[in-house]
């Protein structure tokens, strides 16, 4: 009776077995037909067979840091870089690109520069350098370059596996500062990141989101986005000190002198400040493609509580908070008393955060609202209606907002 049964049951697991194994086979030679592929050369049949698996390595992420200029990318970016042995973290690497297409006029064509960020982007997530090395400037040689944009920011590219020798008679603008190392291989480079779990990017060059929308549909890819922004007016403050000489009109203007503002610089002001915006209502809504792939961050929650908005941050990619991570933003901020709840100290990062309001002249600062007044309302900053609001420490002007859960 019960061999009776126990037969066709073990045949039908055999046809199961060998059904699945045809499956495996026929996507094994599928792959091989595809070569040459651009991305990860899979060297040895278990790889091929991982990498079908799921489509690609289990758990792999991708994370993308979006940001502005003067948001405090570098630092938030270092909770990647402290990361340690399996996190493969680059800093701007679209530097290149976008000297390489800025035109006369002193600006990109926005359409084409949009598409190089992305298929840049994407082989970079792949480890692929190739179409990145043809924007770098001298043309790397066998895949070595000297010249790659702050090398020594991402310490992925100062590991002794990707170190090489020092070559004498050339000069490393952007030295590794851990170790000496020659100009950069970029195959080891890339033989490095395949060995990493996880892939991390900083870039304030992207404008659009959703010109990224492509590398969420690329099954080998697993992307996080994260937005950092910041309030526009404590932007431009740190702008017109950085760039003084191009601010010289607007701060006549404000003192009240005579002076027209430039036009020019509004209308930057304005482009940023809707770019910025209409990424992040792209991807507060959540759409299918960003579900689970979209957070928002505002450079005045980390400055006032890193290690919370840390953890969120990894929390949100899936990948667990190491202890050097920590211990990391412990020895850079003032985490250390923030759990602690010493009122002085979060009124002090709060001071900090707020400095600009004693620096941007009033009137500046209603031109900034004016501009980007539904980027101010979304992000949850407070509009000032006169200089003693502006000045006045007890008003904060950062709303408490919450905008992923
Ligand atoms: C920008 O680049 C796109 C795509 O490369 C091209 O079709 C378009 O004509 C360019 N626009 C301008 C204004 O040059
Ligand atoms: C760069 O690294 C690759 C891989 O390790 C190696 O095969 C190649 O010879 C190196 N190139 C040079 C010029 O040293
Ligand atoms: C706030 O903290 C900074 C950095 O630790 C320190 O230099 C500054 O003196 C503090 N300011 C006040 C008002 O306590
Ligand atoms: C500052 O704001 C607080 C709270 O709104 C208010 O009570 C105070 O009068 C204001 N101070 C000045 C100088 O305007």
């Amino acid at each position: 009776m019960k061999i009776k049964y126990t037969i066709p049951i073990v045949f039908f697991m055999a046809l199961v077995i060998i059904e699945k194994e045809n499956n495996i086979i026929s996507r094994v030679s599928d792959k091989l037909k595809q070569t040459p592929q651009t991305s990860l050369q899979s060297n040895s049949l278990s790889d091929i067979l991982l990498e079908h698996s799921g489509s690609r390595l289990p758990g792999r992420k991708h994370i993308l840091l979006l940001a502005t200029t003067r948001t405090g990318s570098s630092f938030v970016g270092e909770f990647f870089n402290q990361q340690g042995d399996n996190m493969f973290y680059l800093f701007e690497p679209l530097w290149h690109v976008e000297k390489m297409l800025t035109l006369e006029s002193g600006g990109t064509n926005a359409t084409a520069a949009a598409k190089a960020y992305r298929d840049v982007l994407q082989q970079l997530f792949l480890c692929d350098f190739s179409l990145l090395e043809s924007f770098i400037d001298p043309l790397p040689v066998d895949h070595i370059t000297a010249a790659l944009f702050r090398r020594e920011s991402s310490s992925s590219l100062c590991e002794k596996a990707v170190c090489s020798p020092v070559v004498k008679g050339v000069f490393e603008r952007y030295h590794c500062k851990t170790r000496r190392c020659g100009p950069l291989n970029l195959t080891m480079a890339s033989e490095s990141c395949l060995k990493k779990e996880h892939i991390a990017i900083k870039s304030v060059r992207v404008r659009q989101l959703d010109t990224l929308r492509p590398l969420t549909e690329d099954p080998r890819l697993d992307v996080k986005f994260i937005q950092l922004v910041r309030d526009p007016r404590a932007i431009l403050a740190s702008r017109m000190v950085a760039f003084a000489a191009k601010y010289k009109n607007w701060k006549e203007w404000a003192m009240g002198g005579n002076v027209p503002i430039d036009d020019d610089e509004v209308r930057k002001l304005k482009g940023n400040c809707d770019n910025i915006r209409m990424s992040a209502k792209i991807g507060l809504r959540q759409p299918l493609w960003l579900r689970g792939r979209y957070m928002l961050v505002r450079y005045e929650d980390i400055a006032r509580f890193p290690m919370k908005k840390a953890s969120e941050m990894y929390r949100f990619t899936g990948i667990p908070f190491t202890p050097q991570v920590k211990s990391w933003i412990l020895k850079n901020t003032q985490a250390s008393k923030e759990t602690s709840g010493v009122y002085s100290t979060q009124k002090n990062s709060s001071e900090q955060v707020e400095k600009w309001r004693f620096k941007l002249p009033f009137k500046i600062a209603q031109v900034v609202q004016k501009v980007c007044g539904p980027t101010l309302k979304l992000f949850g900053y407070k509009f000032v209606s006169s200089e003693e609001m502006l000045t006045n420490k007890s008003v904060s002007l950062i709303e408490d907002k919450v905008f992923n859960f």
